[in-house]
């Protein structure tokens, strides 16, 4: 996010300055109308903070300029006491909000960074945004986005991990469409969800009676990717066996179908993903060394959606836009507490979670404005354990006291002490968990 900031006054621009950089927003400064007009030409910026009145260019004037020209972004008027009829004139001109002076930076702050969101959001339902399906603008998937530009047209192997349900495949495609085979076919497969005897002739093909009932010629996926990218996803179920044949291709760059003897070149871009541990994989003997190290030349790490929420209103937006058009709907957004109810869910299942979420939401919402009462983040959080309820290890004959007295401790631990978070994962009101810290006396 960047901000521009327009006063004569030297003092408010530095105080904003200052007040934006405290949460982390850049910004650049202009001293009048005119300069503000040439940056505004030279870079790109998500709102302008501008004066109203200004020797020279002033606000109102900066502000029709900026209209004429088909700048878009939120702009919000310094304005000072008396000046009250040209903030109105303002707000009709095209600005989005206005402050009065003397006013308090960090509200000012907020004010920004909630219009700002808010526009960002409006803008993706809209379809106004070019949607590159790879949306997240947090520092977590900005520095990811970095990675995958700068390692795409280089064809290097790469290796995605995260949990479930994070975006794997989202980055695969990404990288593909960043590489220099992006017009070449992008081919993928589940490892885990191919038949073990079926794998390998997926992957090398077959001549015409390899085995029986090999009545044609089949070609596998590493021919067929090639010129593009094979997308090796579940790469961590990969049966032992066909772990070293894999390695062998990646040395060589050839493949011998089955039954065949010819040896072809190949030129497919691999990239793997795994939502498991590989390191232990490699420890457990599950997972050749030589492979892991072959796959991991580039490492892309999805953190979960609950430690980068500030991405869940832009994935959310994008959610809308998406089903709007996939179902001939018009939802416009959500209601400022359902957007908040969003942002609190732990989200286990990640992105996804939150799709099925926003999608079962636009189905049984009667408006075109999503509330906190369509949400239905309970339901979506008991689904963890609809699965058949499997042991737990707890050491030894613990009461139920003691079972609860560790949930909440491990609760708070993973949500670093926060309460809120930690009571939403536990089923509990916040005011309940305060009391049951306070019964089992648990230090914080
Ligand atoms: N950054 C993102 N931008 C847009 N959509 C996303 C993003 N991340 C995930 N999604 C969406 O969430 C869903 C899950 O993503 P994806 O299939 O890539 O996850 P995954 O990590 O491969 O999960 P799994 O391990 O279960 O296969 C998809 O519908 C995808 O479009
Ligand atoms: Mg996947």
């Amino acid at each position: 996010m960047k901000i521009l900031i327009c006063d004569d006054e030297e003092n408010i621009r530095n105080v904003m300055k200052r007040f934006l950089a405290l949460e982390g927003i850049e910004s650049d400064t202009a001293e009048n109308g005119l300069s503000a007009e040439r940056m505004l030409r030279s870079d790109a910026y998500d709102a302008l903070l501008v004066d109203l009145r200004m020797p020279g260019l002033d606000g109102l004037s900066l502000i029709r300029w900026m209209k004429a020209e088909g700048f878009r972004m939120p702009v919000i008027m310094i304005s000072a006491h008396g000046d009250i009829t040209d903030a109105v004139t303002a707000l009709k001109e095209g600005a989005s909000d206005y402050v009065v002076k003397p006013f308090d930076p960090e509200e000012l702050v907020i004010k920004i960074k909630n219009l700002v969101e808010s526009t960002n959001m409006r803008n993706i339902v809209e379809g106004e945004k070019k949607e590159s399906g790879f949306i997240g603008e947090s520092a977590e998937m900005s520095h990811i986005r970095s990675i995958i530009q700068k390692i795409a047209p280089s064809g290097a192997t790469a290796l995605i991990t995260g949990e479930s349900g994070t975006g794997k495949e989202v980055v695969a495609r990404e990288i593909h469409a960043f590489s220099s085979v992006s017009d070449g076919p992008f081919m993928a497969i589940n490892i885990g969800g191919v038949p073990e005897n079926l794998l390998e002739s997926e992957l090398f093909g077959y001549e015409k009676g390899a085995f029986t009932g090999a009545d044609r010629r089949k070609t596998g996926l590493f021919e067929l990717a090639s010129g593009g990218t094979l997308f090796l996803d579940e790469i961590g179920d990969m049966p032992l066996s066909l772990q070293v044949k894999i390695l062998r291709v990646l040395q060589e760059k050839r493949i011998t179908r089955l039954g065949g003897t010819m040896q072809m070149p190949i030129n497919a871009r691999i990239v793997a993903a795994t939502n498991k541990d590989l390191e232990e994989l490699v420890r457990e003997g599950k997972f050749r060394e030589d492979l892991f190290y072959r796959l991991n030349v580039v490492r892309i790490h999805i953190p979960p959606l609950r430690e980068r929420r500030s991405d869940i209103p832009l994935l959310a937006a994008y959610i809308v836009s998406k089903y709007n058009r996939q179902m001939g709907m018009r939802i416009t957004g959500f209601t400022p507490d359902a957007l908040e109810a969003l942002k609190n869910h732990p989200f286990y299942g990640n992105v996804r979670e939150l799709e099925n979420v926003i999608e079962r939401a636009m189905i049984f919402t009667d408006g075109t404005v999503i509330g906190q009462e369509d949400l239905d983040l309970r339901s979506s959080m008991l689904k963890k354990s609809e699965s058949p309820a499997e042991p737990v290890n707890v050491p030894e004959a613990l009461s139920l006291r003691d079972i609860e007295r560790c949930a909440i401790i491990n609760a708070l631990h993973r949500w670093e002490g926060n309460r809120t978070r930690a009571a939403e994962e536990l089923g509990i009101s916040r005011r309940t968990l305060i009391s049951k810290i306070a019964e089992y006396s648990i230090d914080l």
